[in-house]
């Protein structure tokens, strides 16, 4: 039985959704179902309209059609009737990124359907294209006003940037300071679709709801702590993006850091976004950085070849189509980070991610240290206790322990206590796309990225990049797909007990 207390049910203000990059992917398989949920279920306000805005020559006719259809397929929108209500809602504007006359005909769209619709010309612009796209749609926004808030009858004004945010520490930086000329950083969006999971978002709940956990969550009871991202997929369609890209930038930089910092952080005094960036940022501060001369002991890569996945046969990352031949970028990357601070000090952190692995699972995982002496005769052996935090597939929170084994003689086994999100509370759980574009719509920047928080976690692996591009570095290890990783992975624990626990 699950008592519930609502914490937070604010109702966004009336606005403008403006959608770069209406015909992608993105668009289409998240943030277009996130609205329509988010509609379904009442959270929106009674005004709100979307302008979509790409190249692709549609109309507002012909990009409603597209989105019945999208629609058509999620599993929420089998009501046609209801959906083609929604998309009346929807508008688009044909025209070039690059081109200012693009946005001087979406203004003249929103001053023409603002009034009707009654929006208070409240505008969030949500960039679902491309990376390089990005510096064409910013400046723009700002030549034709569109970026001002609380000015000339104008309400706020947002703007939500995709990731990747940057390629590397100095186009981050260059990035934030082209975003800072036309917005102001309270109207700055940097998402990472991870924070809105709904394990990501427990870990705090869990770590502060409760007076049980906090006072284990330190070095005094904590061994070390492992954050795995595995995936069975391959590059898929994404090759041309990945291959230059690589499992550093596309996975650490971003989601694996972050759950890091949410896990690692101090209890910030208030649950809003400044208090909690400054305690994640204050983590990224405190991570021991790496040198270019110790990448190989803090830092291994791989590269998946030919091998089994569930079953199925699969090709080596070299085979996929729009992979160069010699492409060096990995597809495997695991770090081991220290934190020089009172809470950590001496508990390793150890985070990897790849494709083509042999289970599809994120989890976070606290491996508790040993009792200091164990009283039972033959206990040497015991596994240590862990907790874990499931945060997909299945959303959930494992504790394992030892335990009795019923019978006249003391036999000690593991024991483990689960809590799966979907047995507990039932239903659906929200999309990350849902409670992430709702958040913004409420203005709460609480789940995104701050722009000091993005530079130092490019800063802090820039040396890595660094090392496994330099034209000396070693040849990128392989791994067989289906497995778990190169070898080369379990050299960051050499000559300790420790291992690689595996989903
Ligand atoms: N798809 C996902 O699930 C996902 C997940 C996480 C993050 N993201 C991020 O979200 C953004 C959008 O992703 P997406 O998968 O939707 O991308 P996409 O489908 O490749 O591109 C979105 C739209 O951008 C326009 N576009 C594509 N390439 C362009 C170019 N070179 N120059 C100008 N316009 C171009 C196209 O529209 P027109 O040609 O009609 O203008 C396209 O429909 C990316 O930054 C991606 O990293 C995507």
């Amino acid at each position: 039985m699950v008592d519930n207390l609502i914490i937070t049910e604010q109702c966004p203000d009336p606005f403008a959704l403006v959608i770069f990059g209406a015909s992608g992917d993105l668009t289409h398989r998240k943030l277009i179902p996130a609205l329509w949920n988010l509609q379904q279920q009442g959270r929106l306000p009674e005004s709100f309209i979307l302008l979509g805005v790409a190249r692709r020559d549609l109309n507002d006719a012909s990009f409603r059609r597209q989105v019945l259809d999208t629609l058509q397929d999620d599993r929420n929108a089998r009501d046609r009737a209801a959906a083609e209500v929604f998309v009346q809602r929807l508008f688009y504007v044909q025209g070039d990124y690059a081109d200012l006359t693009t946005y001087r005909r979406l203004r003249e769209r929103l001053d023409t359907l603002e009034p009707q619709w009654g929006t208070d010309r409240n505008r969030c612009f949500y960039c679902a294209v491309p990376p390089q796209v990005y510096p064409d749609i910013v400046q723009p926004l700002g030549q034709t006003g569109l970026s001002c808030e609380h000015s000339a009858g104008c309400g706020w004004s947002r703007i939500i940037v995709e990731k990747p945010f940057g390629h590397d520490h100095e186009s981050a930086q260059r990035l934030n300071a082209l975003l800072h000329v036309v917005f102001s950083e309270h109207q700055i969006y940097r998402i990472d679709h991870y924070l809105g999971k709904e394990t990501v978002q427990n870990i705090l709940v869990f770590r502060l709801g409760n007076s049980m956990f906090e006072p284990l969550w330190n070095r005094r009871y904590v061994d070390h702590v492992q954050i795995t991202s595995a995936e069975t997929a391959g590059v898929e369609h994404r090759a041309g993006y990945y291959d230059g890209s690589g499992a550093l930038r596309d996975m650490i930089q971003n989601h694996l850091l972050q759950v890091l910092c949410t896990i690692a952080m101090e209890p910030p005094s208030t649950f809003d976004a400044y208090s909690v960036g400054i305690e994640k940022l204050k983590v990224l501060q405190a991570i021991r950085p790496i040198s270019i001369g110790e990448v190989d002991r803090y830092a291994v890569r791989g590269q998946y070849e030919a091998g089994e996945v569930e079953g199925q046969p699969c090709q080596g990352y070299l085979e996929e189509p729009d992979v160069a031949r010699d492409s060096r970028t990995e597809t495997y990357a695991a770090l081991r980070l220290t934190l020089d601070n009172w809470r950590w000090q001496g508990v390793p952190f150890l985070l990897r991610t790849g494709k083509r692995l042999k289970t599809r699972a994120t989890t976070v995982t606290l491996q508790f240290r040993q009792p200091p002496h164990l009283i039972f005769p033959h206990a040497s052996g015991l596994p240590a206790s862990t907790l874990t935090l499931h945060i997909q597939p299945d959303e959930g929170i494992s504790l394992s322990f030892n335990g009795k084994i019923p019978g006249p003689d003391l036999c000690l086994g593991t024991v483990h206590m689960d809590f799966d999100y979907a047995e507990t509370f039932g239903g659906r759980s929200p999309e990350a796309y849902e409670t992430l574009l709702l958040d913004c719509l409420r203005g709460d920047a609480t789940l995104y990225g701050s722009s000091d928080w993005v530079e130092k976690s490019w800063e802090l692996l820039m040396p890595v990049l660094e090392a496994w591009t330099a034209p000396s570095s070693r040849r990128v290890p392989r791994y067989p797909a289906g497995s778990w990783g190169p070898r080369e992975a379990d050299t960051l624990l050499e000559g300790e007990w420790r291992q690689w626990l595996n989903p």
